[in-house]
């Protein structure tokens, strides 16, 4: 048979393209004092500071200090995050001159931080990006690791992309106006990383977590640095959420479909923290009870329940909408729960599992 020569390409080759970047992370007291210095090592054109209303003081005392030539107040809380709030701090950075070497600084809890983030990928095909993480969760958690996002049509986070910051700068002093509510959640955060990643981070969080539920600067300080330092680790070995960034869930697949359950009304630290020993019990047969029973005992020094109130006990509910999560099979969904204190292992929940954790 007789081929057409024009019908086959004239090139067909696969072009590699490496790209490496860097954040740079400086964590704990005095920080706010070295934030021009910082900023400034990334030799900007203009520094735009976006921030959570809540810690305007703080915002308008970064604006100052960098010399910012513009100041965003945004308000925070999920509400914040919607493809809309992009467009329009979009528009207020062409409206204020940002250029491609403006640095973005995001100051607030994830909520900002994700938001920020996302702009700073898009806007201009990507700004360099410092950010300030101001609530336990964003420090130790949130703000790291380069997951930025919105949430669109009913789903959370589901617009987003992968983005390391330039910079994530956070003085433990900055807490200090957080509403013991939103305090305890981002310690929930900590717990479960050194449950499944670090085991002499567990034990060091024992030993701290009187001065932690005290909001002790020097037990605050070392709490978000060793949760910085396990979750780092674990970003840089596979930073597009490969395998090992999977045990992060640990707690998240119960507690997100408890958190679901429960409408508002329960906050994602505390679902997590009630995830964390569902888990355990759902696959008691690979968590040792007393690896459940130091979990409990930790939590429960950090002001963090872990009894799963009654109403929210419906196990066709919760396995509906465990099941719901993007990683589920018909008939099992994975999670990570402790093999011991520090280490992780793959476990499939089924209904017969959940049943187990809800009795
Ligand atoms: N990108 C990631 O890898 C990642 C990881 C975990 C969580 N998240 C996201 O983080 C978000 C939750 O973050 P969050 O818990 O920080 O919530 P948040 O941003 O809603 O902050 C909690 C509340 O505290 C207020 N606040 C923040 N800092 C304050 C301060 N210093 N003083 C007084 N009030 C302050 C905020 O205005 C808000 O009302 C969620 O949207 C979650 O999806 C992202
Ligand atoms: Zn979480």
């Amino acid at each position: 048979m007789e081929t057409d020569p024009l019908a086959s390409p004239n090139l067909d080759a696969t072009y590699a393209f490496t790209r490496t970047t860097s954040t740079r992370v400086v964590v704990g007291r005095g920080v706010e004092g070295r934030i021009a210095e910082l900023v400034g090592a990334l030799d900007p054109d203009g520094v735009v500071v976006i921030h959570d209303r809540n810690v305007t003081p703080l915002g308008e005392r970064i604006a100052a200090a960098v010399g910012a030539r513009l100041r965003l107040p945004v308000v925070g809380g999920e509400d914040l995050k919607r493809l809309q709030m992009v467009g329009h701090l979009s528009q207020a950075l062409s409206d204020g001159g940002a250029t491609r070497r403006t640095v973005l600084v995001g100051v607030g809890g994830g909520t900002v931080t994700d938001v920020v983030g996302l702009v700073a990928s898009l806007h201009l095909r990507g700004l360099p990006l410092v950010l300030c993480p101001t609530t336990t969760l964003g420090m130790g958690d949130a703000a790291l690791g380069g997951k930025s996002g919105v949430d669109h049509a009913g789903l959370k986070n589901v617009i987003g992309t992968f983005r390391q910051p330039d910079a994530v700068l956070a003085d433990v002093d900055w807490l200090a106006t957080l509403l013991d509510v939103h305090y305890g959640e981002g310690l929930a955060e900590y717990v479960k990383q050194a449950a499944v990643l670090d085991a002499a981070g567990f034990e060091r969080l024992e030993e701290l977590a009187d001065g932690l539920r005290a909001r002790d600067p020097e037990a605050v300080t070392e709490a978000v640095t060793l949760a910085v330092r396990t979750k780092m680790e674990v970003v840089v070995a596979d930073e597009v959420e490969g395998d090992r960034r999977r045990w992060l869930n640990f707690g998240h697949t119960i507690g997100h479909a408890l958190e679901s359950a429960a409408g508002m009304s329960l906050r994602h630290g505390r679902a997590v923290a009630m995830g964390m020993l569902a888990e355990c019990r759902a696959a008691s047969d690979r968590t040792p009870g007393d690896v459940s029973e130091r979990i409990d005992a930790l939590l429960g020094r950090l002001g963090l329940a872990t009894a799963i109130p009654s109403h929210l006990c419906d196990v066709d509910r919760l396995w509906n909408l465990a099941q719901q999560d993007k990683k589920a099979t018909s008939s099992s969904v994975p999670m990570v729960v402790p093999s011991r204190i520090g280490a992780g292992v793959l476990v499939e929940l089924t209904r017969e599992r959940l049943e187990r954790a809800l009795a």
